[in-house]
């Protein structure tokens, strides 16, 4: 029964984090996967999240069920930590939160959502977009389509032209959108972008789904979030993925949660209920520990600044980062102008290099990154940068 199955390629991410683990060169740098590194290329267990793990197990007596929404009050500490204290779709009625496998879960649980309100509905993602969107999104059977959103000769947004692509959509079509840290292009909408979508979003009665899996390691963690908390002010319908993967380093964990704002506390109702179901005829349950960490990590005085220090460190980093690879590549390369780096947000840049170059920094220089030449800065050390932005100037010539 199985004899006819395609052997299929691997997958463009986990397939280039494969391949660097397997390349034996002591030189090797990988800039592929996006994973926070520090200075010494480890991915660290957070301090707080090793102290609100101890905690959590020192206390823990049992290991049965949860829920299938997930752990309740990790649910309330990610709305308030998205939409920030206070926020107006906090008050009990028409925000409800599940708790997912991961970013990932989440976004699949929202497409499982819609499809099931609205089988037919299409969802709109950014040019380029993560390329794990489009399985996640698509699978379930909605039909994806992409409005223009990067304009590689600026490395920003080409915000007219996605303004005027989702100015023409007919009404309840879904568009996806990164709060921030827009993977894989670091071009961000500013504030008073979001603002005008607003009102594009509200004018057409489309449906935003936003995706938010970097909240800190932007301009900061109320900064990231300001399109999810905007539209959830003055929308009557959002989504929202969230993804603790970054920014408390839970990766393996799989640690998310989506948050769905519905127009009337009854579709609110119905809408969890749903999910219920979609969840438990997909995983039954999510995992615990994750959240419970994250829970512990969010409600403690403590551990919470504990937290938020470090993240602010992780911010710090990755902006730094991007200054000395604007200035590492400026020294190395002439032809070419990396200025625009340090105007982009979050681990991902584009280094506009054909396949035939990324190739040739694989095999040649062990430089690993996407095809697309997406480049995780937070594989860069000190150390490295130098033999990296020499690595570039040799393929671009
Ligand atoms: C990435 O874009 O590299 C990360 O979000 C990790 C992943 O799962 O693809």
């Amino acid at each position: 029964m199985l004899e006819h199955l395609d052997r299929l390629p691997p997958d463009p991410i986990l397939g280039v984090m494969g391949a660097f683990r397997a390349d034996p060169d002591p030189r090797k740098v990988d800039l592929g996967v996006g994973v926070f590194r520090d200075d010494a290329g480890e991915t660290p267990v957070m301090r707080a999240v090793r102290e609100a793990e101890r905690e959590l197990i020192a206390r823990q007596t049992t290991k049965t069920y949860v829920s299938a929404v997930g752990n309740a009050g990790f649910n309330e500490a990610m709305a308030r930590l998205v939409l920030g204290q206070g926020h107006a779709a906090l008050a009990p009625g028409r925000l409800r939160t599940i708790q997912a496998p991961g970013g990932c879960g989440a976004l699949r649980l929202g497409a499982e959502l819609i499809r099931a309100a609205a089988p037919d509905a299409v969802v709109h993602v950014s040019s380029p977009t993560w390329a794990n969107h489009v399985p996640l999104l698509s699978n379930c059977g909605l039909r994806l389509e992409r409005y223009p959103y990067f304009e590689p000769a600026t490395g920003g947004v080409a915000f007219e032209a996605m303004l005027g692509a989702l100015d023409r959509l007919p009404p309840r079509s879904v568009v996806l959108l990164h709060a921030s840290c827009h993977n894989p292009t670091g071009a961000d909408l500013e504030d008073a972008q979001w603002r005008e979508l607003l009102s594009v979003v509200s004018r057409r009665s489309l449906l935003p789904f936003i995706d938010i899996a970097y909240q800190g390691l932007g301009r900061g963690v109320a900064e990231d979030a300001y399109g999810p908390r905007l539209f959830c002010a003055e929308l009557p319908e959002v989504l929202v993925a969230v993804s603790c993967s970054k920014n408390f380093g839970l990766y393996r964990e799989r640690t998310g949660a989506l948050h769905v704002l519905s127009e009337t506390p009854a579709a609110a109702d119905a809408a969890i209920s749903q999910l219920m179901r979609i969840a438990r005829g997909l995983y039954s349950m999510p995992p615990d520990h994750g959240a419970a960490i994250v829970h512990g990590i969010l409600t403690g005085e403590q551990l919470r600044s504990s937290w938020e220090g470090e993240l602010d460190a992780m911010r710090l980093r990755i902006q730094q980062l991007r200054a000395a690879t604007v200035e590492a590549l400026t020294a190395a390369c002439r032809t070419k102008d990396f200025g625009y780096i340090a105007r982009q947000r979050g681990m991902f840049s584009y280094l506009g290099l054909g396949p035939q170059a990324v190739r040739e920094l694989r095999d040649r220089h062990h430089v690993y990154m996407m095809d697309d030449s997406r480049i995780n800065i937070a594989g860069l050390r000190l150390d490295n940068i130098g033999y990296f932005a020499e690595a570039v100037a040799k393929v671009v010539g």
